[in-house]
C-alpha cells in the first residue's frame, strides 16, 4: 500500500473569495488577501481529511445543501482561539467592582449575570469566576452566574471539559493554580489540570454566532467582548452594539479587547469609562 500523500493544489484567487465571502456570512469573519497563505495552511488539513486535492472542489462542497458540517469545521479552522487567563487583568479589578456594586441586590436575592462573549477555550470565563471567589469567598451563596459563548463548536467542547495542559495556565498566579485547580491524568507527559467543580457550577457554556439572534433574556451586569470583534468589519461591528446595549443592565459594563474601541460611543447609547470599557449612557 502507497503512503504517499496526495498534493493538495494551492488556494486559488476565486475559492478565496468564495471562501472569505461565506466566512463573512456565517460568522461576520472578514478575511483579507494577504491572509492567503494562513487560510490555505489552515484548510489543507481539511481537504486531507476530506480526501480532497482542490480548492475549487471544496468550494462546492462548503457551498452544497450536504455542506452544513463543513461549513462548521470551516468557521473552526478560521477562528483565532488565542486567550489567556487573567488576560488585559485591569478588567478584573472592575469586575469586583461591579460584585461590590452588586453585592445590597445580591443579598436581596438579586441576580448576577455575567457574559464571556467569545470565550475561546473558556479561560476568561474561568478568570471571572476565580476573581469572583477571590474577592467574596462566599459567593458560592449568592445567585452569580456566568454565561461563556462561542461559535466554534470545538472550543465549546474544551471549554465544558475544562481540563488545560500547564503552559495555559500561564497567567494564573502560582497559589491559585493550587487553590483553584487539580491534577489529571494526561496522555502526554505534560501535566494536565482541571477548574475545581465549585468554579464550573458558576459558568454555563454554550454555541453562540454573535451574528445570530441571542436567546438569552435576562440582562447582564458585565459582558466581556474581547479580541472578537477585531475580526469583524465596521458595518459588522456596528450590528453588534445596539445588540449589546439592549444586553447590558442599565448600570452594566461591557469590556472590549485591548486594539477595539467603539468608534461614536454616544451614537450607540454609550460612555467609555476607562480603558475599553463602556456603559450605557443614563444620563
Ligand atoms: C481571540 S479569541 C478571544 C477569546 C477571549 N475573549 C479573550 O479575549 O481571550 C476570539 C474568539 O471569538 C470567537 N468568534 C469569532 N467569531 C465569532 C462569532 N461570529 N460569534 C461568536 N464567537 C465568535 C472565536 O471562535 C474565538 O474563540
Amino acid at each position: 500500500m502507497s503512503s504517499r500523500r496526495q498534493e493538495i493544489a494551492s488556494l486559488d484567487a476565486a475559492s478565496f473569495r468564495a471562501i472569505a465571502a461565506l466566512a463573512y456570512r456565517e460568522s461576520g469573519l472578514t478575511l483579507i488577501e494577504e491572509k492567503t497563505p494562513m487560510i490555505q495552511s489552515r484548510l489543507r488539513h481539511r481537504l486531507r481529511d476530506l480526501g480532497l486535492v482542490d480548492f475549487p472542489s471544496y468550494c462546492a462542497l462548503i457551498e452544497s445543501d450536504q455542506g452544513l458540517d463543513e461549513r462548521q469545521h470551516l468557521i473552526s479552522a478560521l477562528t483565532t482561539n488565542v486567550s489567556h487567563f487573567f488576560r488585559e487583568d485591569h478588567h478584573f479589578e472592575t469586575l469586583k467592582s461591579e460584585l461590590d456594586r452588586c453585592l445590597p441586590k445580591l443579598r436581596a436575592g438579586g441576580q448576577m449575570r455575567i457574559w464571556s462573549a467569545g470565550c475561546s477555550n473558556g479561560q476568561e470565563a474561568l478568570s471571572a469566576a476565580i476573581t469572583l471567589m477571590e474577592h467574596l469567598p462566599g459567593i458560592a451563596d449568592l445567585d452569580v452566574r456566568i454565561l461563556a459563548t462561542d461559535i466554534d463548536p470545538k472550543v465549546v467542547r474544551f471549554a465544558r471539559e475544562g481540563v488545560y495542559p500547564q503552559r495555559l495556565l500561564g497567567g494564573v498566579p502560582a497559589g491559585l493554580i493550587d487553590k483553584y485547580f487539580q491534577q489529571v491524568e494526561a496522555v502526554t507527559d505534560e501535566p494536565h489540570f482541571c477548574a475545581h467543580q465549585r468554579l464550573r457550577s458558576m459558568i454555563r457554556i454554550n454555541e453562540l454566532n454573535l451574528l445570530a439572534p441571542w436567546p438569552m433574556k435576562k440582562r447582564f451586569e458585565v459582558i466581556f467582548c474581547r479580541n472578537v470583534v477585531i475580526y469583524f468589519d465596521i458595518a459588522t461591528q456596528e450590528t453588534l452594539w445596539p445588540k449589546f446595549h439592549a444586553a447590558l443592565a442599565p448600570e452594566g459594563v461591557l469590556f472590549l479587547g485591548h486594539s477595539e474601541r467603539i468608534s461614536d460611543p454616544a451614537r450607540f447609547g454609550f460612555i467609555c469609562t476607562g480603558p475599553t470599557t463602556y456603559r450605557p449612557d443614563t444620563r
